[in-house]
């Protein structure tokens, strides 16, 4: 039998314990935990997410500053924008939608933020840190992976674990804090040759490839803890993550649905880590 593993209920303990910090924030310093979220143009798949992120502000006593320019806005106002939210003390934490419309040079306008309010863990410094195992802002939706892992009891020391997709956002923050809590890491990608077999041998399994049910039963070890970080539509244009739920939840022993599995984390992940900036930002 498999467990499933609850996002929602594990998101919904961990704002509630959010909650309180932004309180306690409020009350020993007198303004507001805030978080400023900058989404240029109109992206459909972006607005929800921004929606979903001021939402997730709101309810857990954090004020969001929101931020809208048009899809051809400047490089330089979006980077005076940011430049702006990175002097004001209100704010604790920047976020910039990705992905950026493709005249804006991305990678400039994220160095302008300093590691202390990149609440989404993707600077130079904090990914430099990750791999130091040192302490700092960590990307959210791998973080929210971890959290999970360590939620359900799941003992991740010694294990082997496979993740499936290296990218700079996820794959990449993930294998290095699997490896930060003693797991045996391999990273697999589009090049790996005989990338069945190795991700059969994982205790772990980390899917984030961002292909519909590319995960099948044959590529998971008896027992395995499946977690799917993918969000597809099927041929049918239903959602579904990067592993054939159908196929492999009679071969593993616990795994993430899609949705309501990393999804959900990784929101809250964005929300404990702008109190943790706002936290340390009087503490220094
Ligand atoms: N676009 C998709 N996921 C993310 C994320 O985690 N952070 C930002 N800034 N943009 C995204």
């Amino acid at each position: 039998m498999f467990k499933l593993i609850d996002g929602k209920a594990h998101s919904a303990a961990l704002r509630a314990q959010i909650k309180e910090r932004a309180c306690a924030f409020k009350a020993a310093n007198g303004n507001d935990v805030g978080l400023a979220v900058v989404l240029v143009g109109n992206d459909p798949a972006s607005q929800v997410y921004v929606r979903n992120k001021i939402k997730g502000c709101e309810e857990a006593g954090i004020k969001s500053f929101a931020y809208y320019l048009p899809g051809d806005a400047a490089q330089e106002e979006v980077e005076e924008l940011v430049c702006s939210l990175t002097e004001n003390g209100d704010i604790h934490g920047i976020l910039v939608q990705l992905p950026l419309p493709k005249h804006l040079d991305a990678d400039k306008i994220l160095k302008l933020i300093p590691k202390g309010k990149d609440v989404d863990g993707f600077c130079e410094e904090n990914i430099g840190n990750l791999c130091l195992n040192r302490d700092c802002l960590v990307a959210c939706t791998p973080n929210g992976v971890m959290q999970m892992l360590k939620r359900e009891g799941i003992e991740i020391k010694g294990k082997r674990a496979v993740v499936i997709g290296r990218s700079n956002i996820v794959g990449k923050p993930m294998a290095m804090l699997l490896l930060n809590a003693d797991a045996t890491v391999t990273v697999c990608h589009s090049k790996t040759q005989n990338l069945a077999k190795i991700c059969a041998e994982a205790d772990v399994l980390v899917a984030a490839i961002g292909k519909a049910k590319f995960v099948t039963a044959d590529m998971v070890k008896d027992g395995a803890v499946v977690i799917d970080v993918g969000m597809n539509r099927d041929a049918d244009g239903k959602l579904c993550g990067d592993v054939d739920f159908e196929s492999v939840k009679g071969k593993c022993s616990y795994i993430t649905p899609v949705p309501g599995g990393v999804g959900p984390m990784t929101i809250t992940m964005l929300l404990y880590n702008t109190v943790t900036a706002a936290e340390r930002s009087v503490r220094i």
